[in-house]
């Protein structure tokens, strides 16, 4: 059963620089995105998000907006169309009046078998989950110059470090994903744009409910340092920091949340 979020709670951290920040959570509407946007929403930030699931982003949204300070506001973008992301990246700096924080958290866990991997099917896994990191830092980046500064996470994966099964494109992107942070990380670090890796262990969202039966999840379990299961919230709490001027001086890094599962 998923545990409730704690995004809002008298226990989290509370970071006065995330107040009134802008920022931009790609594949916000459900699963670990989801508590992303509502953790910057607590924080008193602006937050945009996209997605592909119109529903459950606009169910987001209502969701959160009666107790915001800023009320989030979604815009339906595939990501894998660069054009699209380009023209909606463009609308969401205007409605939030300038980026602050990027976070790059969209991506997609299909498996596949290596004899089943066709050259349309590469291109798919590496669209989805590694090219629109790259374009959606390019779209930011000149409003982060503008302001001073600015914070971009992207999403890896502890998958690729243990090498697990039936994942090879997918595994393929998230170590490229660690590459692509350190390469953005230095060639924008004089302009103040910090650039940092999370890499989440096994997270309970919804999604990986389905990939994962009670002695599958136990399994997992077994395999980290500590008991219990790694919530969309535990995520968000390392965000949070990296995103904030309390983390003013990490840059070009990999911060995992896995709950030491090895
Ligand atoms: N959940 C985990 O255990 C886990 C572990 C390691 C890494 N991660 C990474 O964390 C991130 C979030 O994972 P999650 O578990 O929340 O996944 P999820 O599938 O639950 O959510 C991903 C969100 O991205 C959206 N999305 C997918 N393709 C899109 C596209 N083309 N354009 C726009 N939006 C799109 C989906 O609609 C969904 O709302 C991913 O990058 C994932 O690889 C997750």
């Amino acid at each position: 059963m998923l545990q409730k979020t704690s995004a809002a709670t008298d226990t989290v951290a509370r970071y006065p620089s995330l107040i009134d920040k802008r920022v931009i959570v790609t594949g916000g509407g459900s699963g670990i995105g989801e508590g992303l946007v509502e953790a910057f929403v607590a924080q008193g930030a602006r937050v945009a998000f996209v997605d592909i699931a119109e529903e459950a982003a606009q169910a987001l949204v209502d969701r959160l907006t009666p107790d915001a300070r800023h009320a989030p506001i979604q815009r339906h973008c595939d990501l894998t169309n660069l054009d699209s992301l380009k023209a909606i990246f463009a609308d969401l700096e205007a409605a939030l009046g300038g980026v602050d924080i990027l976070v790059n958290n969209a991506g997609n866990d299909d498996r596949h078998s290596i004899a089943e991997v066709t050259p349309a099917y590469w291109d798919e896994r590496l669209n989805v989950n590694l090219r629109h990191q790259f374009f959606a830092a390019q779209a930011v980046i000149p409003a982060m110059k503008r302001a001073g500064g600015g914070a971009i996470l992207n999403f890896g994966s502890i998958s690729w470090h243990l090498g697990l099964n039936d994942l090879v494109l997918y595994q393929t992107c998230k170590a490229a994903i660690e590459g692509l942070t350190r390469s953005l990380a230095r060639d924008l670090g004089r302009e103040n744009i910090r650039v940092n890796t999370i890499v989440p262990g096994n997270v309970q969202t919804p999604r990986q409910e389905k990939w994962y039966t009670p002695e599958g999840e136990a399994e997992i379990v077994a395999a980290q340092c500590l008991d219990g299961r790694i919530q969309p919230s535990d995520v968000a709490a390392l965000v949070l920091f990296l995103a904030s001027d309390d983390a003013k001086m990490c840059t070009g890094h990999d911060y995992f949340i896995d709950a030491g599962w090895r």
